[in-house]
């Protein structure tokens, strides 16, 4: 029999409403081997598929991108039986033809990330065995990705096929010489948590797939006006929101129509022959 799907969904700054998911109810996480997840896992479906709602930043907002525990996060998720993620995120453009209010289907990153953990094969005690070296291409799951653009076009909403994010340390933006070396490295959207969240959900063997919401055009433009704040990023994520949702919950009974067998034995081969014991 094939794999039952179920569909874990990160929400960024302003997509974590409940509401998305009929029969939801919260489920209580107090403790993985790596820590405490962000929040509660919010359990329910959207059209008789199961999903898993986590708030990355905390139903309150008040863990900062350096302080998320994302192993526990993807740990939460693949021990409730994941076998999707797609995270939303809200990014700055480091392109012009990327426009706020785009979508943008990720397909790989630059990580400008400091210290933060990277890997569920730490050899402490607990945590699986081994040193794990695993392949960062395709860093996002193509199949996934694939699905997510189709699904667009179906819903007739514009979404930019492929894109780089670079994923800075933070708390603070970019300065206007980092935002134009980013844009020289050929980024093509900038935020603080695609690292480690996509790395970490590679290494549990979950198809994790990404959709970036731009928000703004980050420091690099000349227009002073045009400079990031997060007034903007707030603003043209409510303004988006629905756009988003909408695309998300239309592609869960999608993924959930095929069969995943084969892909998902793929991902777990690879993590076992990175993994050197
Ligand atoms: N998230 C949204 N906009 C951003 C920007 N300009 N830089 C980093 N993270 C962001």
């Amino acid at each position: 029999m094939a794999t039952k799907i179920k569909i874990g969904i990160i929400g960024g700054s302003g997509l974590d409403n409940p509401d998305i998911l009929k029969n939801s109810r919260p489920k209580v996480i107090e403790n993985t081997p790596f820590g405490k997840p962000s929040d509660d896992l919010i359990l329910g479906e959207i059209e008789g598929v199961e999903c898993v709602l986590l708030a990355r930043h905390g139903r309150k907002h008040d863990i900062m991108p350096g302080n998320i525990n994302y192993r526990a996060n993807i740990w939460a998720f693949k021990e409730e039986g994941c076998t999707h993620i797609i995270a939303a995120t809200a990014t700055g453009s480091l392109q012009e033809r990327i426009k706020p209010g785009d979508l943008v289907i990720l397909d790989s990153f630059i990580d400008r990330t400091q210290g933060r953990r990277q890997t569920f094969y730490d050899g402490e005690k607990n945590h699986p065995p081994g040193i794990c070296h695993l392949p960062m291409e395709p860093a996002f799951n193509e199949r996934t990705r694939q699905l997510i653009i189709e699904t667009a076009k179906q819903l007739d909403i514009d979404v930019h096929p492929s894109g780089t994010v670079v994923s800075v340390e933070g708390p603070r933006f970019s300065s206007k010489a980092e935002s134009n070396m980013f844009r020289q490295w050929g980024g093509h959207v900038i935020n603080m948590t695609s690292v480690p969240e996509v790395v970490l959900a590679k290494e549990a063997g979950i198809c994790y797939a990404a959709v970036a919401l731009a928000t703004d055009y980050d420091c690099w433009r000349d227009n002073k006006d045009e400079h990031v704040s997060v007034a903007d990023v707030l603003a043209t994520f409510k303004k988006n929101v629905t756009k988003v949702t909408r695309l998300i919950t239309a592609v869960v009974p999608n993924i959930a129509k095929e069969n995943w067998d084969e892909t998902l034995q793929e991902l777990q081969d690879v993590v076992k022959s990175s993994v050197m014991l």
